[in-house]
């Protein structure tokens, strides 16, 4: 059975404050995980360590970066190395978000450099995808996102896939309020896993971990979630609130 996985990404929200209540109001509530059933947290950098320690107990809760530097060390004011976050108790960082992407002009070369570093350093990679609306309209998704995956991630080596975790977020649907239906996850999903299965191996794209992201919430969870190719979600707004985040963790369990 593969592996799924609710991750919360609270992209530049949350002071420590903040965040602390939030990881204490989620671990009040957190149903009992298991190896195939587990929650990831990913805070700004800036509140890492202290995650960390909140959930460090907690079997099968995990802490995530937002992001990492493509470099290892040295003179990069204002990067965060891979090391660093690994050291500062995270075991996964998100790669590729497509607000990054945006308005950070990261490249394909960048997050495949990012998704290596990240690797070399112990850390498991969410690699996001999706594509624009226009692209959706266009009818052209399945090309856009088989793309963006050969560019990121396929120069790796079948024995790195089981740090990857990819996320299909559809642009047109993250914040908006307006989630892909569970039809077109599941099919989008479906080509995901296909891709990799002609690149790696059907039992390599079997045991892929593939998390839908794009206003996910507790009351579109369950549905998206019993999808046979959507392995949990990557939320952003819904996981700013313990009790939205734990019905979506829920929804999880019941999946
Ligand atoms: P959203 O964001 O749940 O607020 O749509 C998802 C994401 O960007 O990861």
């Amino acid at each position: 059975m593969r592996k799924k996985i609710v991750a919360g990404n609270w992209k530049m929200n949350m002071n420590l404050d903040e965040g602390h209540a939030l990881v204490a109001g989620i671990l009040k509530g957190l149903p009992e995980l298991n190896a195939d059933k587990q929650v990831v947290i990913a805070p700004p950098f800036i509140n890492i360590q202290h995650t960390f320690y909140q959930i460090e107990d907690v079997d099968y809760v995990h802490v995530a970066a937002q992001n990492c530097s493509t470099e290892n060390a040295g003179a990069y004011t204002g990067e965060v190395s891979a090391h660093m976050i690994q050291h500062a108790g995270a075991s996964y960082v998100i790669i590729g978000h497509s607000e990054r992407r945006e308005y950070y002009n990261e490249t394909d070369a960048m997050l495949a450099q990012k998704t290596d570093t990240a690797l070399d350093n112990g850390l498991k990679v969410i690699f996001c995808c999706g594509e624009p609306l226009s692209v959706r309209d266009a009818g052209t998704e399945n090309d856009y996102v088989e793309a963006q995956l050969k560019a990121g991630l396929f120069h790796l080596h079948k024995h790195q896939l089981a740090n990857i975790v990819v996320a299909y977020e559809p642009i047109w649907a993250i914040g908006t309020g307006r989630t892909a239906s569970s039809q077109q996850a599941q099919d989008m999903h479906a080509h995901i896993r296909s891709v990799f299965a002609a690149q790696y191996g059907q039992a390599i794209a079997d045991g892929l971990t593939i998390l839908y992201g794009g206003s996910c919430k507790p009351s579109n969870a369950a549905e998206l979630f019993a999808c046979a190719d959507v392995d949990g979600g990557l939320i952003g707004g819904a996981s700013l609130k313990a009790e939205e985040f734990l019905g979506i963790i829920d929804a999880m369990m019941q999946a």
